[in-house]
């Protein structure tokens, strides 16, 4: 019996990998949290510049650069999940996230793994060369942030 129940903890140790939902306890850890995850989004934000400039025509189509940036948008929102498992909600903190996200976990979660998938077909286009795809690819990333945004951003 007491291996069993042993076992069984530990298998949901393991099936909840890092993240842990749980309501954040004190200002100071509400704030690290809301720090945390803007500086993903600060990245993430970095990384699109210039897939923007591309797509946009501003500057010429580089196979490397989306390559490398989708690889890191791809890195950057596999982050997402784990950085909102603390709900903020509780604590007064000045942050441009809804509090449904945290209501809505699920569906903020693929939200975020639609723009792991859309980062992963930009690196495949790029790699394969399909130039006649390299501004539809960049656009269905972009796309995957006005999805979230929309529900779940604040102004
Ligand atoms: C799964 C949802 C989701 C996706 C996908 C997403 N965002 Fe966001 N983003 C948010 C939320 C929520 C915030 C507000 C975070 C906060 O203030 O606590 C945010 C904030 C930001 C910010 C402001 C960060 C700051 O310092 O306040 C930028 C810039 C940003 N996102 C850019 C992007 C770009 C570019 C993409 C797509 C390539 C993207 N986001 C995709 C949910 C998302």
């Amino acid at each position: 019996m007491k291996k069993i129940i042993i076992i069984s903890a530990l298998a949901s140790l393991i099936c909840a990998g890092n993240v842990v939902a749980q309501e954040a306890k004190s200002e100071k850890q509400a704030n690290n949290a809301v720090k945390f995850r803007q500086s993903i989004f600060q990245l993430v934000r970095s990384n699109m510049g210039p897939l923007g400039g591309m797509a946009k025509g501003q500057i010429p189509f580089n196979e490397q650069t989306m390559e490398v940036n989708g690889q890191r948008i791809e890195q950057l929102g596999l982050m997402i999940e784990d950085y909102f498992a603390l709900d903020t909600t509780p604590i007064d903190v000045k942050t441009g996230a809804k509090d449904s996200i945290w209501k809505n976990r699920d569906d903020f979660n693929s939200k975020a793994m639609d723009m792991v998938k859309a980062a992963q077909a930009l690196q495949l286009v790029a790699k394969n060369k399909d130039e006649s795809n390299y501004r539809k690819a960049i656009g269905a990333v972009g796309a995957t942030c006005k999805a979230c945004h929309d529900d779940y951003k604040k102004d």
